[in-house]
């Protein structure tokens, strides 16, 4: 598949099918994930995969949305700040790196016929709590990923001129 025809397929998927996810799948993603850049090569990031019951049930207290629920693995995705390149002027890279490494995740996913969504609306600090992240860990982004029980919607963007000069 083209680079262009995959970024346009990946969406926010907001309903799971209750299939659950093949670890080969979840591997192939991660090793996707391994390989993002970040500042200074320092791949500040920690990514924990959810997918017991128990775990599920903690996670979707801390976003707390129906459809949330009904993904069968969630990953959270942690940046640690003790291990971030940080600028001379004091700008912190951190959030930069996890990101790039999220949307790696999220164009493997799509390309394994996954669905996925950037969550970042949750309680972060019950999320540390829930899952004992470490002192200078911060959970940045919320990946539930599964089987799409909905379809590919349409796509809002700017036009082109709006956003190059
Ligand atoms: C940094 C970031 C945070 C987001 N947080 C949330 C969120 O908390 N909840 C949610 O439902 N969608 C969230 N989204 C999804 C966006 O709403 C979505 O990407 C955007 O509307 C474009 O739609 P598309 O992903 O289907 O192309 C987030 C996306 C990004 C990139």
């Amino acid at each position: 598949m083209e680079l262009l025809e995959l970024i346009k397929r990946r969406y926010s998927c907001r309903s799971y099918k209750s299939k659950s996810v093949e670890n080969e799948r979840l591997d192939y993603i991660m090793e996707c994930v391994r390989y993002a850049p970040s500042a200074v090569n320092k791949q500040p990031w920690m990514f924990r995969i959810i997918s017991s019951e128990e775990d599920r049930k903690k996670i979707s207290q801390c976003y707390n949305r129906e459809w949330f629920a009904t993904a069968p693995v969630v990953i959270i995705a942690s940046i640690l700040h003790d291990e971030e390149w940080v600028r001379s002027d004091g700008k912190h890279h951190g959030d930069i790196d996890i990101a790039i490494a999220v949307e790696h995740l999220c164009l493997a996913a799509t390309e394994q016929g996954l669905g996925t969504c950037w969550v970042c609306n949750f309680d972060a600090e019950l999320c540390k709590k829930s899952f004992g992240l470490g002192e200078n860990e911060e959970a940045a982004v919320l990946i539930p990923v599964g089987y799409p029980a909905d379809d590919l919607k349409e796509k809002k963007r700017k036009a082109i001129e709006e956003i190059v000069k």
